[in-house]
């Protein structure tokens, strides 16, 4: 391909994927009206470039909790990646790595979470956590996660339930013995997260009491994914969380939830002066990026485009699409006078 069209990513990738796995990656909830809202939400926003400032240097390097990375775009959470390349996550990981951007390993990957250490680069990793029932599982866990280098354990808290998609139901994703959730007590085989048979593996429903424990008890940073409002951010800093996600589950599970651009101000007033916040859901340009930045988030995370990548290219396929943002993002600062990213403040966007 020689030019990154995302719709035609897309159109590749299900061209090379099962319908099952297709459909796993396009779903949305219900109606999918969030999963398309996401998108057309930044779309939707104006931006309001600066004039005559000096852009011969353009910087989209980003510091991350305390760490410099080339970017300010991460791999956000996705499970089952065996169903979408041979390689699964140890693909995507490596992409990642090659692009310098921070990858988060999902609780429900099919490759185990020390060969996903082996493949870092210089950007940290991270992994997403859903609790599962046995505590001494884990707290083993955290400490493997701490022992392998990973540098937080984000917790996933918009899914206290399944939610159902009629798109998956009529194309479900056919389960096959070498796919597994190999990070997951007793390795089940990997099923996406509508499919029934996965109940019971994992507490959905933490609670805070859950989040205050596992903040005490981790050896590394707890963060929270899947925040909408502010007064539930303060919340989760409250109960110990170090950085919170906005994010809908990119319309997966709860539809016609508020989009992650309009909920993100919300949540950046309320908790932006303490911790870090970070946005997903919709992210497709380096347009959408730049206004998330200016927005508050400190970097953003991007689920479906990452898999587009992935089952056209592999690893190839992940750090084009992660370069191919950055090179955007790049533009757009550059076409609207910003030549850091710390110069990405409010104004850059209609109000
Ligand atoms: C196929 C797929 C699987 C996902 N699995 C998880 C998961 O295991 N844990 C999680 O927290 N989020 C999961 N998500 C949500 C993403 O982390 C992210 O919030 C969302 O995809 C962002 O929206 P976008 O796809 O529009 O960029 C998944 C998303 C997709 C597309």
């Amino acid at each position: 391909m020689d030019s990154m069209d995302f719709d035609a990513l897309e159109a590749a990738a299900k061209a090379r994927m099962s319908p099952g796995a297709y459909a796993f990656v396009a779903t949305g909830a219900d109606d999918e009206i969030t999963a398309a809202e996401n998108v057309a939400a930044w779309r939707a926003l104006r931006l309001r470039p600066r004039v005559l400032r000096d852009i011969t240097q353009i910087d989209t390097s980003a510091t991350i909790q305390g760490v410099r990375v080339a970017m300010p775009i991460m791999v956000a959470p996705s499970g089952r990646h065996k169903a979408i390349h041979p390689e699964g996550e140890r693909a995507t990981a490596r992409g990642a790595a090659e692009a310098g951007a921070i990858y988060t390993l999902s609780t429900t990957s099919s490759v185990p979470i020390e060969e996903i250490a082996a493949v870092r680069g210089s950007a940290p990793q991270w992994f997403q956590l859903y609790l599962v029932p046995d505590r001494a599982w884990q707290e083993a866990l955290l400490d493997r996660l701490a022992a392998a280098g990973f540098r937080a354990v984000v917790l996933t808290v918009d899914q206290p339930v399944y939610g159902w998609s009629p798109r998956a139901a009529r194309c479900p994703l056919e389960p096959s013995p070498d796919i597994r959730h190999v990070n997951m007590p007793g390795a089940p085989m990997g099923r996406t997260a509508y499919d029934p048979t996965l109940k019971g593996k994992v507490i959905y429903p933490a609670t805070f009491r859950d989040l205050e424990w596992l903040a005490r008890r981790s050896p590394i940073d707890v963060f929270v994914k899947g925040v909408l409002r502010g007064d539930e951010a303060r919340r989760c800093v409250d109960a110990g969380a170090k950085a919170v996600i906005v994010s809908n589950h990119g319309g997966r599970h709860l539809d016609t939830t508020v989009t992650t651009a309009v909920a993100l101000p919300e949540v950046v007033a309320a908790v932006g002066r303490r911790v870090e916040v970070y946005v997903d859901g919709g992210i497709r340009r380096g347009t959408d990026i730049l206004k998330a930045l200016a927005l508050g988030a400190r970097a953003v995370l991007v689920g479906r485009p990452v898999l587009w990548g992935l089952a056209t290219g592999g690893a190839d396929g992940v750090r084009d699409v992660l370069q191919h943002l950055r090179d955007e993002l790049a533009r757009a600062m550059a076409l609207s006078g910003v030549s850091r990213l710390e110069e990405a403040t409010p104004d850059l966007v209609a109000g």
